[in-house]
């Protein structure tokens, strides 16, 4: 099972917004993801179409006593499942461990092994899915540690600006720090750059810099900004399905990036397409 972290120091740099591309790209793809909400502000779960009065175990809850529960026991189907499919796609399965303010409770930084392996706890219990897709709150503190002990792969999210390039190195810096200590099952930890715009003299100077500074750790997908992104995400609808040629280049840049963060489940579209 691959279990991706999504995750940055800074806020408001797209962590939300690139879970649900991936996750969306894993829809289309049919394969069978979870999405586990860690933010305590739960975007994701709204992004994911599950209602407000939905009464499924959140995550803080189950964090507090992981061994009492069964994680994919409280999962809950996403919204999206009610939306068809690209053609020619079997039908996988998408779940939603709903978020909560609970998680913050979480927060603070510790050494204890009991603590920081709540989520491997949990996580070890967890059938049935291909891809686990975990959306992090702003900040390196307990519960992103949580994360990344519980993952195979991080992708850290940046955009291109000076304040973001400097808080990616720091982060990368705490992150190796880490995962000698903490995350043996963490293979590999890469950068995203979110909000391209490629006509941006400022933009291209800060994605040659990123480049020199991280090399083959900053993917070579990069996310345009959106003009349509708020749009499609206050409707809780998935990238793939929303029409236009805005949306349909969006999608194929998340299919790119699933892709470039596969383990060997994800099909490529052209295997798909037959
Ligand atoms: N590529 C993009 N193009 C246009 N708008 C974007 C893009 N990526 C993110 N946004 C918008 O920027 C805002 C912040 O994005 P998002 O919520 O994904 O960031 P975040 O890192 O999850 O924030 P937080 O740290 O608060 O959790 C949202 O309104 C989102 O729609
Ligand atoms: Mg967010």
């Amino acid at each position: 099972m691959q279990v991706i972290s999504i995750s940055s120091l800074k806020g408001g740099v797209g962590k939300t917004s690139i879970t649900l591309g991936l996750a969306s790209a894993a829809w289309a793809a049919g394969v069978s993801t979870l999405v586990i909400d860690l933010d305590p502000h739960a975007d994701t779960t709204t992004g994911l179409g599950i209602k407000h009065d939905d009464m499924s175990t959140e995550i803080g809850t189950m964090l507090r006593k992981p061994k009492q529960f069964r994680l994919h026991e409280h999962a809950v189907t996403s919204g999206w499942m009610q939306t068809n499919q690209p053609n020619g796609t079997e039908a996988g399965v998408l779940d939603v461990i709903r978020g909560s303010a609970k998680t913050s409770l979480f927060e603070k930084v510790t050494t204890r092994r009991r603590e920081i392996n709540r989520l491997v706890t949990l996580l070890e219990q967890t059938q049935g899915y291909d891809l686990v897709l975990i959306d992090c709150p702003p900040a390196l503190n307990g519960v992103t540690r949580m994360a990344w002990a519980a993952s195979t792969d991080v992708l850290l999210v940046a955009e291109p600006s000076l304040f973001s390039v400097a808080g990616t190195e720091r982060t990368f810096r705490a992150l190796d720090l880490f995962q000698r200590e903490y995350a043996p099952k963490l293979k590999n930890s890469t950068l995203v750059v979110n909000r391209v715009r490629v006509a941006s003299t400022e933009h291209k100077y800060r994605l040659a810099e990123m480049r020199r500074m991280f090399g083959k750790r900053m993917l070579d997908v990069q996310i345009p900004e959106s003009s349509n992104w708020q749009q499609i995400q206050g409707a809780a609808w998935p990238v793939h399905a929303w029409p236009g040629d805005t949306a349909s280049t969006a999608a194929r840049t998340f299919d790119r990036l699933l892709q470039k963060l596969d383990q060997p489940k994800v099909p490529s579209r052209r295997a798909l397409q037959g």
